[in-house]
């Protein structure tokens, strides 16, 4: 391929890359493999290799790259960043409403979440992403360009021929699933975690290290076009423009006749932000004509013609009444703060969780102390501080236990991890968990054994451990408040049905770590039963595909546990069922299944038995790897996803008939 030829075909390679990556990162809806996607960029980059001058800005391989900065290198914003100005009641609302028609008459709104995360400016000159700053003072910000090119749905080149030069307004924000799973990583290591979900999108934006940005799960909503060389007439119109353009905009964005209706608007959104999976701390109404907007004018700080509701706020101040331990079901102890209770965000919140005792000391937070409390989202309220200058010294500082509060026995710091551990496999905290992991729907699904049972049935001293549960008497559960004759009898039945349950059901129920569904599922297609699984060498089972080095680690050192072992043994003398019968092969072994819609005459946990029982694997997300997607009436996007991905797609009736004739 000559120079020429490579120049079209790089052209075209990037055309395509950004028209996938658009799909899969902005509509949420993939329409080629991780394949064949990463397939075309290496194409690209080969390419690039041999023409290095070819290379420009805005290729897709240049997203993540350079080296850490010592600094960020300050920048003018093209248009002064203003604040919004806030109103906290309707009544505020109705006051910026009566101003804004007294001032240009009658107006039409538009209505968007508040999303609470970093505000940043991105410059398009050409169509191409050529600066994207902080906020900073409003006039002057941070070069963060090479940071916010590793935001995946930040286009480096416009799509479309209507934007070519403009400067566009968004956020930046980390999702919560992304907050959650980066905070635990975090913990896990021993390394700090951010107080919330806008800190972590702060923190990370202001990383000097693009490669360390290109790990943190970051996204943007755009709202905003300050600068641009082509006119709109009105706000929601250029929003639609943004989209086209290849920007995530909001999908609640809504346009409104009147404040009325901004009112009713912004109650739903409030009522909304519970199940969304990003922060949001306000609405934002704003005008929606452009002109009316221009007529309107600003303050020095802020736009006449757009005001932001907040809403309740999701911090409160509390007093730490006391720290307690929480004993989990691997041993870890938590320190817990028990407060005065404290509205936040609407909910009542009166117990914290403080992560671990590395955290509690580097916070220096004390019994006694007042605290800045805080919830966000679904996340369990955390203690973001204590606020020191309210000490009056009587403050008491919890150390970190040296034995467990539960069963007194000695804990254990694992090398490398931050959480310490009771290492007694029979204390009762620990006793308590594994019961309730055991008896739970996606373990042994035992009926009747909810965890109050589980927990009156320990502190009777009825079960000492799991396989106790098998030798329980109807005159033993009759002894636990509110249980009568009919229901002992129930709790005996389910006890006597999970005995036949599915071996990587029982695999799951064991509660090994980092041994969750799926890799139960996966170990009970490869072993044929507990036996074989304990008898694996830590090596063979790191050979698994699909379990990771640690998840074989930590099944290894379960069996080589004696009391582990013990309580197979018994279970297998008391009738449970740790071998799979074997019926000519197991036809349908290591094949993965996905369930979309609802089924007619299988319930799906009896579905997924039925495919565990023959091998195969029960998968609760779509990717090319999967063998079979059953689609049932009203299928979701999974369906939609399975035939983009070309995947094998079959209805109850053929799943009925694969099941039957293997
Ligand atoms: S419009 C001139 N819309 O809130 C208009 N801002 O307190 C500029 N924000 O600095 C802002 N979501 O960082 C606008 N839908 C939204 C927003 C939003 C979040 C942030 C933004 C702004 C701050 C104002």
């Amino acid at each position: 391929m000559n120079k020429n030829e490579a120049k079209k075909e790089i052209k075209r390679l990037r055309e395509e890359i950004n028209f996938h990556n658009h799909n899969y990162y902005v509509k949420n809806n993939p329409i080629i493999s991780d394949f064949k996607f990463d397939q075309l960029l290496k194409k690209l980059e080969k390419l690039e290799t041999l023409y290095p001058d070819l290379i420009t800005s805005d290729s897709p391989t240049q997203r993540v790259g350079g080296e850490p900065l010592d600094s960020f290198s300050t920048v003018e914003h093209k248009v002064a960043m203003l604040s919004l100005d806030n109103t906290y009641n309707y009544e505020e609302l109705h006051e910026f409403d009566d101003r804004t028609k007294k001032n240009v008459g009658e107006v039409e709104y538009v209505v968007e979440p508040k999303i609470d995360g970093v505000g940043v400016a991105l410059l398009y000159e050409n169509s191409v992403l050529v600066r994207g700053a902080t906020r900073g003072d409003g006039i002057k910000g941070d070069d963060v360009t090479s940071n916010l090119k590793t935001i995946r749905t930040i286009p480096l080149r416009l799509m479309g021929n209507t934007l070519k030069n403009v400067e566009i307004r968004g956020e930046v924000y980390m999702p919560l699933t992304g907050f959650k799973k980066y905070n635990k990583e975090q913990e896990k290591k021993g390394e700090p975690v951010f107080a919330n979900p806008r800190n972590a999108a702060a923190g990370s934006i202001r990383q000097l290290d693009p490669r360390i940005v290109e790990l943190r799960p970051l996204d943007i909503f755009v709202y905003f076009i300050s600068f641009t060389d082509k006119k709109f007439s009105s706000h929601y119109k250029a929003l639609e423009e943004l989209k086209k353009a290849g920007f995530r905009v909001n999908p609640l964005v809504k346009k409104v006749d009147n404040i009325e209706d901004v009112i009713k608007y912004c109650n739903k959104l409030e009522k909304k932000r519970e199940s969304l999976d990003y922060d949001i701390d306000g609405a934002v109404i704003k005008v929606d004509s452009i002109s009316k907007q221009k007529e309107l004018g600003e303050t020095s700080k802020n736009p006449r013609w757009a005001i932001s509701y907040k809403f309740a706020a999701k911090q409160a101040t509390t007093r730490l009444e006391d720290i307690t331990i929480q004993v989990g079901r691997t041993g870890t102890l938590t320190p817990v703060a028990v407060l005065k209770p404290v509205k936040v965000g609407g909910v009542t919140v009166s117990r914290a969780t403080l992560h671990n005792f590395d955290e509690l000391k580097r916070k220096d937070i004390r019994i006694g102390d007042w605290v800045l409390v805080e919830r966000s989202g679904d996340v369990i309220p955390q203690v973001v501080k204590s606020i020191k200058e309210k000490r009056s010294g009587g403050e008491k500082r919890k150390t970190t236990p040296k034995k467990c509060p539960i069963c007194r026995s000695s804990v254990l710091r694992i090398e490398d991890e931050v959480a310490v551990r009771c290492v007694n496999h029979l204390c009762p905290a620990r006793l308590k968990w594994r019961v309730r992991y055991f008896a739970s729907r996606d373990a042994m699904d035992i009926d009747h054994l909810g965890e109050s049972t589980i927990d009156k049935l320990i502190e009777e001293g009825l079960i000492d451990n799991i396989a106790d549960l098998y030798h329980l008497k109807k005159e033993d559960i009759l002894k636990l408040e509110g249980f009568k004759d009919k229901s002992a009898q129930n709790l005996l039945d389910s006890l006597e049905n999970s005995k036949k349950q599915d071996i990587s059901r029982l695999i799951y129920g064991l509660g090994i770590r980092h041994v969750g569904k799926y890799a139960a599922q996966i170990l009970a297609s490869k072993y044929q039963s507990i036996d074989e699984l304990a008898e694996a060498s830590t090596e063979e089972l790191k050979e698994i595909d699909g379990l990771g080095d640690k998840t074989a680690e930590a099944i290894g050192s379960f069996f080589a546990t004696t009391e582990n072992i013990r309580l197979i043994e018994q279970l297998k003398t008391i009738g449970v069922k740790t071998k799979e019968i074997k019926k000519e092969g197991l036809p349908l072994k290591g094949n993965k299944f996905v369930f979309t819609g609802g089924l007619s005459n299988l319930s799906r946990p009896e579905a997924s038995d039925l495919i565990k029982q023959q091998g195969g694997i029960v998968v609760s997300s779509v990717n090319k790897d999967i063998d079979y997607v059953v689609v049932g009436d009203n299928p979701g996007s999974k369906y939609e996803k399975a035939k983009k991905l070309g995947l094998n797609i079959i209805n109850e009736d053929k799943f009925i008939k694969l099941i039957h004739k293997k």
